[in-house]
């Protein structure tokens, strides 16, 4: 059994996907893992869309590119599943939620970051790469999917097994001294 450390260390962003299809069951373990996540007082506010129809896919992936942008997220044409993340606004029922609501507006976000990593660390133990994507236009994927106007999409999620030969880069980030203290700032 893999150290969840490796795990994480494991997880990139894969962006070269090979056309083999994603097991539904491995997908629903996926599922799985990010209904479990932790959210601020439990609201869970997220709905996970996912779409595996190549047509619906190809309208969102040209959704989450432009022509001024010529590289990014082309690989979303690629993948053979993609996520969206729906912020599911709270079902307000009283007074308490309401003030509590208001004062902490970013928390859903917030949450919704946590369920995606919880998402996409499943799917890396699975052997399945994925890539989370926070650019796209959102009027245009909420339409596509037929997204309430309420809601939100707060990511997308590429899905896929990576494509062969694929390898595990070594991950660029700031040191611990850098990125933490104890005690004081
Ligand atoms: C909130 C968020 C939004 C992101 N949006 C995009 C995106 O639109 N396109 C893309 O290719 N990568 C996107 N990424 C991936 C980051 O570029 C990537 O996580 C970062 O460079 C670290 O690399 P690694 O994931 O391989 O460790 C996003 C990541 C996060 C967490």
């Amino acid at each position: 059994m893999k150290d969840l450390l490796d795990i994480i260390k494991q997880r990139q962003s894969v962006r070269k996907y090979s056309n083999q299809p994603v097991e539904k069951d491995k997908i629903l373990q996926c599922l799985e893992a990010a209904r479990l996540a932790p959210s601020a007082r439990n609201a869970q506010p997220w709905k996970f869309v996912v779409v595996d129809n190549a047509e619906v896919k190809n309208k969102i992936a040209k959704a989450a590119t432009s022509p001024l942008l010529p590289v990014l997220n082309k690989h979303l044409f690629k993948a053979p599943v993609i996520i969206a993340v729906v912020i599911e606004p709270p079902k307000i029922a009283t007074p308490a939620q309401i003030i509590s609501w208001l004062d902490n507006r970013e928390l859903p976000l917030i949450d919704i970051g946590i369920t995606t990593e919880h998402f996409c660390l499943q799917a890396t133990e699975l052997g399945l790469g994925t890539c989370i994507v926070g650019w796209f236009d959102e009027q245009k994927v909420k339409k596509i999917l037929a997204v309430p106007k309420r809601q939100q999409i707060g990511l997308l999620i590429t899905l896929g097994y990576p494509k062969d030969g694929y390898e595990v880069h070594k991950k660029n980030r700031k040191d611990i001294s850098e990125i933490s203290n104890f005690n004081k700032y």
